[in-house]
């Protein structure tokens, strides 16, 4: 099959991992006869370096003309105090906006390898199989009417949180429909003790229940959640919130599985575009030394191969040859918890690709 991948590695770490998950995917193109076109665009600080815009045009275009599009990660201390226009920030989200990703989707799952990398007891980690389904193109990340933000003199400043309630309507179904394939369960989880948004994200989500009568829905508050997901993880199926709530999340139930550089996520679109990105970011800490985990991004990668190209068998390779390694015991730096051997971002990619490469034969 044919298809065209718009990759935007970005900054720091986003360009080794984008070039993990393009080694993954070439891989995957040989073994399985696929052709998959792979053309670089830019966005965030490096687009802001090149032409003062973090989201070219050009870039914009290039994704329209791609079957899916693949990002590493954006930012970066070289950009921080920029103005709002000329933060590599504003190039991912405008890209967000500008193209309706509004569902991100992030997986949790722990490996039973990974137990001792993870900061919470074994017992803890079983069966954790939960899907975080954060909202992505609104809240306080665009808020109106001062559009993400402003400063209304020099001693007051406001973020608004906006929402339309078809916003959450096609937010909270997209959960459901998952939690249906799933046969799961769905918490929505806001802050409806103080928030008036909150209040409307819990009624539009007993709506959507009612429409889905074999889907359970329990409601939480956030903060609640927060706990909920270092005390008992597994408790949680399909998770769904608001964007900011989702941000913060997420990042803390990556740490279930032992790293933030092992989680995956998938951006959905109503128009069928949709973008693959790994949840951490740029981590200006490692940038450049070749040691971040490619993981998260090859496994964003799997996701783009069943959800935008339905290769099923391809993605499940993907994950498989993961977990193959993974259990063989080899580490990139994040996961050795302090031990002296682990392996760089390209080794482990190599790693990754000889296990699809086994895997593949014993398919044949
Ligand atoms: P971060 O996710 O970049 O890093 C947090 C910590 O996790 C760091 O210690 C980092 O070394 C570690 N880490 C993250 N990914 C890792 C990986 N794959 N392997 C090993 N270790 C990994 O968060 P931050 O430091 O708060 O933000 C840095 C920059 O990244 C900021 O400019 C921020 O805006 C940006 N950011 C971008 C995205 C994105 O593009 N989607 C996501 C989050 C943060
Ligand atoms: C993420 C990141 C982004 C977000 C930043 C870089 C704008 O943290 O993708 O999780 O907050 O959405
Ligand atoms: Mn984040």
């Amino acid at each position: 099959m044919k298809k065209k991948i718009a990759m935007l590695p970005g900054d720091g770490i986003g360009v080794e991992v984008a070039e993990a998950a393009a080694i993954v995917l070439k891989a995957i193109e040989q073994q399985f006869g696929h052709a998959f076109e792979m053309e670089i665009g830019l966005i965030g600080g490096s687009a802001i370096d090149d032409s003062g815009n973090p989201l070219p045009e050009e870039t914009l275009k290039l994704c329209r003309e791609s079957d899916a599009i693949f990002l590493g990660a954006v930012g970066g201390p070289k950009w921080d105090s920029n103005p709002v226009g000329l933060r590599p920030e504003t190039g991912l989200l405008g890209l967000r906006k500008t193209l309706n990703l509004f569902a991100n989707i992030r997986p949790v799952k722990t490996y039973s390898s990974l137990a001792a990398c993870s900061p919470l007891k074994h017992e803890v980690l079983q069966n954790v199989d939960m899907v975080i389904v954060r909202e992505l193109t609104g809240g306080l990340y665009f808020g109106k009417p001062s559009e993400r933000g402003g400063r209304p003199g020099e001693e007051d400043v406001v973020d608004t949180l906006y929402y339309k309630r078809s916003d959450m309507q096609r937010l909270i179904k997209a959960a459901f429909d998952l939690a249906s394939v799933r046969g799961g369960h769905v918490t929505s989880v806001d802050k409806a003790n103080v928030l008036e948004s909150s209040r409307m994200w819990r009624e539009v989500a007993e709506e959507t229940a009612d429409i889905f009568k074999d889907i359970p829905l329990n409601h939480m508050l956030v903060d609640h959640a927060a706990m909920r997901i270092i005390s008992s993880p597994s408790s949680f199926d399909v998770l769904v919130t608001e964007n900011m709530f989702g941000d913060i999340l997420s990042d803390e139930a990556a740490m279930v599985t032992g790293s933030l550089g092992m989680l995956p996520s998938a951006s959905f679109s109503e128009q069928g575009l949709h973008m693959y990105e790994p949840v951490h970011g740029s981590a200006p800490d490692i940038a450049g030394e070749n040691l971040a985990n490619p993981i998260g991004a090859i496994l964003s990668a799997a996701m783009m191969l069943r959800h935008s190209f339905s290769m099923e068998e391809e993605a499940a390779a993907i994950e498989n040859a993961v977990e193959q390694v993974l259990k063989s015991g080899v580490r990139t730096r994040d996961l050795a918890g302090g031990g002296e051997t682990y392996l760089t971002t390209s080794e482990m990619t190599k790693e990754i690709v000889n296990a699809l490469g086994d895997d593949f034969a014993i398919h044949q």
